[in-house]
């Protein structure tokens, strides 16, 4: 069967890192089909919605999509709903993953190897605040039917890749009903995995030791919130915001993304970053397409592109040379080419 992909571009650096991404997708899956669909501020500025009822229907279509990043307002907008958080919760992609992996990059740490899987459809994403200049109350949603599902998928994959211990991390001290629901659901379905230990943290204090001792976590499963903070503290080691991937796991549809947003201090300039991206498109060989092989051929190509030494300048140090997108795309490309003639 023919692979269908979705793209996103987004806004800002979206819009230069997906092609890219794609351009190395089409080497390893010659036949890919791509379908562009439109999301993000800018649409919504055109259009008056963020994500158009049509580009639902070719994400849901293609059952894989590579979304870029989108610019969100950070003031209230009447009409505006984020881009991504509307993908997530239509497509019903209830499981988010952030892999962190060490990378041949100063100040990434070789023998991280961790997981961080985050409930994606409700928590505090739910979005519903209400208030005025003096109060305001923001809702925290959590069930027990998702919390079932993303503990489920979990464990699944904790069993799957082999790995032996899955981190709960949550609040339950101060937030007993919302975050001990969640607790002790993933609880009652670690029972069905007997071979994979079980512990829990309370999230602040997982916070320190994650930068302290990554080494140490093998995946952690947590609320929306959280999740979304830990991943960005992770992504440090791994060489930053750059190079930190992610996968929105559904019952029917995969999204890939990068962790970062749409960058407007650099977006236009062709300097962005690509290697996010990429790896996440790596998460989309594995998760939509089930070619793990090719999956780890591009993951492989990554860190050979940067152990010739040339970097972005997010990865460069102070007054060392730079490289573009483009040409970092080129090294990965180059890589791959190396690997497919060996
Ligand atoms: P950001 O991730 O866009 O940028 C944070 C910093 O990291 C900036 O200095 C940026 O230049 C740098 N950076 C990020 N990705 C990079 C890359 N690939 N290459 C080189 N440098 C990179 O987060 P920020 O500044 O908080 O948000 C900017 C906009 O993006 C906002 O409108 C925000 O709402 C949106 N955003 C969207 C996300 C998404 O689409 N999933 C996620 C996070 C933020
Ligand atoms: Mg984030």
């Amino acid at each position: 069967m023919t692979a269908r992909l979705c793209v996103i571009e987004g806004d800002g650096i979206g819009r230069e890192v997906v092609p890219v991404a794609v351009r190395l997708l089409r080497i390893l899956l010659p036949d890919l089909e791509v379908v562009s669909a439109e999301g993000g501020w800018g649409c919504f500025q055109r259009r008056g919605v963020s994500i158009p009822a049509e580009t639902l229907a070719k994400a849901r279509e293609c059952g894989a999509v590579l979304f870029g990043a989108v610019a969100s307002p950070a003031r209230k907008v009447p009409g505006y709903r984020s881009a991504i958080v509307t993908l997530r919760n239509e497509l019903d992609t209830y499981a988010n993953l952030r892999p962190v992996r060490g990378l041949p990059l100063p100040g990434s740490r070789a023998d991280v190897d961790l997981l961080i899987v985050r409930e994606n459809t409700e928590g505090l994403y739910v979005g519903e605040e209400e208030g005025d200049e003096n109060r305001a109350v923001a809702q925290r949603v959590i069930t027990r039917s998702a919390s079932r599902r993303v503990a489920r998928r979990a464990y699944e994959l904790a069993r799957s890749a082999g790995r032996r211990r899955v981190t709960i991390a949550h609040k339950a001290n101060i937030l007993p009903l919302t975050c001990g629901l969640f607790r002790d659901t993933v609880r009652q379905v670690a029972r069905d995995y007997p071979e994979i230990e079980t512990d829990e943290m309370l999230v602040d204090a997982l916070a320190y030791r994650l930068v302290r001792d990554p080494e140490s976590f093998a995946v952690i499963l947590t609320t929306n919130l959280f999740g979304d903070i830990l991943s960005d503290i992770t992504a440090a080691w791994c060489g930053g915001l750059g190079m930190a991937p992610s996968v929105n796991l559904g019952d029917s549809v995969v999204l890939a993304e990068p962790v970062h947003g749409a960058a407007p201090d650099i977006a236009g300039k062709g300097i962005a970053n690509p290697l996010a991206t990429i790896l996440s498109a790596a998460l989309l060989l594995r998760f939509a397409w089930h070619e793990p092989a090719l999956a780890a051929s591009l993951e492989q190509a990554v860190s050979q592109a940067l152990r010739t030494g040339s970097r972005t300048p997010d990865l460069a140090g102070p007054g060392e040379q730079s490289v573009s997108t483009e040409e970092m795309a080129d090294l990965v490309s180059q890589a791959l080419d190396g690997m497919r003639k060996e």
